[in-house]
């Protein structure tokens, strides 16, 4: 149902969103020449704000100031083993997200029927795919289950993206040489000197794809610090472990930890570096299984023998992740372009705070920013 809402003429549309947003977001929030930000807060609103338009499209991205953000933030805070585990615990937090998701419900009815009464305008974006969308029968998706569609999506997006986009620059912050080659690759590729200001040209979606430098920088990030940490799979029929004489009861959960196998020195050297020429050196790349499979998405590689799975696997593997890619490519694009970073002195590179689902940067999550042009 969302293929159509991650399409490539959908991405084409999203690019000038994904410039004009950031452009806005560090022309009202990074206005001195130069000086210290919360990274990981400026990169969150940056992802709530590209995705929202693009995603929700741009009735509901107007709505972001007046509480829809509070709202998706209530829901969030939803976000944590205990209520993965325990989900008939009688907690405040539930109560705060059931009244969020049901005031969450009636703004996106409101916005759908909107649309619908309008249904001769056309708009490039995940809320219009899905409105269109049939299930197997042919019945369309009920207003509710759109929403519901677009709240998952969103989820699914936010923190994984805000976390890899904010680890990606704080790196990129400590190694100078890799931001000039990506600067160099950038201005090649697209023909001329990119402006240090907020005239610099939307890249097309071919021009994004070919930014291999800023391509190796997320894969490297995501290979040493994928947000997720474990990916599970219910147990239908009972598995025995290979070597042992355990078996695993259907019902049960099995949890998996790729960020092992992604740090194993059996496959990468110096396996902690963030390196991200070793995506050219074919030291990484070669260990990938590049088997593909197409599940009714598009054939994408799902293969569980890579080391390095920060998607995930199987018929369950992320759908986001080209969605992922072209966002966080472009906001590093119009970043680099505009401003030079440092870590904090004091700071240095954060930690990682395990206590949420998605592993974040612990905070506060301080970067140096200076803007490049006069
Ligand atoms: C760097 C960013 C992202 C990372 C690292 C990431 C990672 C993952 C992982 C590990 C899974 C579980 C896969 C499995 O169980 O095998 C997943 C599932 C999923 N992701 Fe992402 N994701 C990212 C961005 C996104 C975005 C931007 C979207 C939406 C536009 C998205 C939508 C989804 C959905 C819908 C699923 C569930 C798929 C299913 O259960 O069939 N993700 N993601």
């Amino acid at each position: 149902m969302v293929k159509a809402g991650l399409s490539i003429e959908n991405f084409r549309a999203y690019l000038p969103i994904f410039v004009q947003e950031v452009n806005q977001y560090v022309d009202k929030h990074w206005t001195e020449p130069e000086g210290t930000v919360e990274l990981l807060q400026s990169i969150s609103e940056m992802i709530i704000m590209t995705a929202s338009h693009t995603l929700l499209g741009p009735e509901i991205r107007s709505k972001l100031h007046e509480g829809v953000a509070d709202l998706y933030h209530t829901l969030d805070s939803c976000f944590t083993p205990v209520h993965f585990l325990f989900e008939w615990l009688p907690l405040p937090s539930y109560y705060a997200s059931d009244r969020a998701h049901a005031e969450l419900d009636s703004i996106f009815g409101a916005v759908i029927a909107e649309r619908r009464k309008n249904s001769n305008e056309k708009h490039t974006d995940m809320l219009d795919a899905l409105m269109a969308s049939r299930y197997k029968n042919g019945e369309p998706l009920s207003d509710k289950h759109v929403g519901n569609m677009l709240i998952a999506l969103l989820m699914a997006g936010q923190h994984t993206s805000a976390a890899t986009t904010t680890w990606a620059l704080l790196n990129l912050a400590a190694n100078p040489d890799v931001v000039a080659e990506a600067r160099t690759e950038v201005a090649s590729i697209m023909g001329r000197e990119i402006p240090k200001s907020a005239d610099l040209p939307v890249p097309s979606f071919e021009d994004v794809k070919g930014f291999d430098t800023l391509d190796r920088v997320v894969r490297e990030t995501l290979r040493i610090r994928s947000p997720l940490v474990q990916v599970m799979r219910k147990v239908i029929k009972p598995v025995a472990v290979p070597n042992t004489n355990y078996v695993i009861p259907a019902g049960n959960y099995i949890v998996a930890s790729p960020i092992i196998s992604a740090t194993d020195s059996k496959y990468y050297s110096d396996p902690e570096a963030w390196v991200p020429s070793r995506w050219t050196t074919g030291e990484a790349d070669d260990t990938q299984d590049k088997a593909t499979t197409d599940y009714g998405f598009g054939a994408t590689t799902t293969s569980a023998r890579s080391p390095t799975l920060p998607f995930g696997a199987g018929r369950h593997r992320c759908i986001g992740e080209q969605f992922a890619y072209l966002q966080i490519k472009t906001i590093l694009y119009v970043l680099l372009s505009r401003f030079d970073f440092e870590l904090d002195p004091k700071r240095g590179m954060p930690p990682r705070n395990f206590n949420s689902m998605v592993v974040l940067p612990e905070g506060p999550v301080l970067c140096r920013y200076k803007r490049r042009s006069a």
